[in-house]
């Protein structure tokens, strides 16, 4: 095990096999080298090329996260490693926090919180801030998640466009197929694409521009989609509105010259902690452990 499962999908683990946990080891290696020979699967991901070099008799890594990003799938589909991931039971669970960290900016949340705290409600009335409601949202990614972001949005009363590698017929937002053109249609871009290089930095510098001086970046992704230095300048100097960001390029590092700023709403990578999605998540990954041993089709394969 790789990643902390939720409780009770670890008991549930431990029942059915003999797990050893790397969570939390003082030493990894040694785990590995003791398991080395007998560890036949992984629960959790986030697997280099180097760590299934430890592991012998690796056959499927069972990734708890719909992003398979942070496992090296090419060095396992060399090796014929299985690779599964965790789709759609965090849709909700991410969609949520994505609409929250709306508010939270829109609405200035945090600063909001701080002001009752200390005591500056009694001397003065709070700023007047904007509503969602009329503005247009550019989802970047209109996936799984992205359409339960949207049909959120929907009820919020805002004008939802996407962008994505191609039009999806039969969907009531419109489609643009240049970033930066929707970027400059746009007075929220949210970032809800898988990660990888083939995403890396899409909201470029440029894309920062375009969505202009009163636009905001809303990222649940991952952190390597956007250009975080020029993020932080454009944020600096008022080129961009403001910033809600769950994903950093050099997670649990944040750049102090982020944090500084006023017009950014942070949280910890937690799109998907939720018990009822981790929980959800777990399950998955058990379910597809257990259908590799019993030579079953795997629920969620994606190498
Ligand atoms: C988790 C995620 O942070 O699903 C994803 O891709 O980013 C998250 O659910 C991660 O996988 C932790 O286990």
């Amino acid at each position: 095990m790789t990643k902390p499962l939720a409780k009770s999908c670890i008991a549930e683990l431990e029942q059915l096999f003999d797990v050893r946990s790397i969570v939390n080891a003082a030493d990894p290696d040694q785990v590995m080298a003791e398991g080395g020979d007998t560890i036949r699967a992984i629960a959790g991901g986030k697997v280099s090329a180097a760590m299934m070099e430890k592991l012998p008799r690796l056959e499927i890594i069972a990734n708890e996260g719909v992003g398979v990003d942070t496992t090296d799938v090419p060095a396992a589909k060399a090796r014929g490693i299985a690779v599964t991931n965790t789709p759609d039971v965090l849709n909700i669970a991410v969609a949520e926090l994505a609409v929250g960290l709306m508010l939270a900016l829109a609405r200035t949340l945090p600063e909001a919180d701080r002001y009752v705290r200390d005591g500056e409600w009694a001397k003065g009335l709070f700023p007047l801030r904007s509503q969602l409601h009329g503005k247009t949202v550019g989802i970047l990614g209109l996936g799984r998640i992205g359409k339960e972001i949207a049909g959120r949005l929907e009820g919020f009363g805002m004008n939802i466009v996407y962008f994505g590698r191609q039009e999806q017929p039969g969907q009531p937002y419109r489609y643009f197929g240049d970033l930066v053109e929707m970027a400059k249609a746009s007075d929220w871009l949210i970032v809800i694409a898988p990660g990888g290089k083939a995403t890396e930095r899409i909201v470029s510098q440029a894309v920062i521009e375009a969505l202009g001086p009163k636009g905001r970046l809303v990222n649940v992704a991952r952190g390597s989609l956007v250009d975080q230095e020029a993020l932080i300048d454009a944020l600096a100097s008022g080129g961009l509105g403001g910033a809600a960001l769950d994903v950093f390029e050099q997670e649990p590092g944040v750049p102090p010259a982020l944090l500084a700023l006023s017009n950014v709403v942070v949280s910890p990578h937690m799109g998907s902690r939720t018990e009822e999605a981790r929980e959800a998540m777990g399950r998955l990954v058990i379910d597809n452990l257990v259908a590799h041993f019993e030579g079953r089709p795997l629920p969620s394969r994606v190498a």
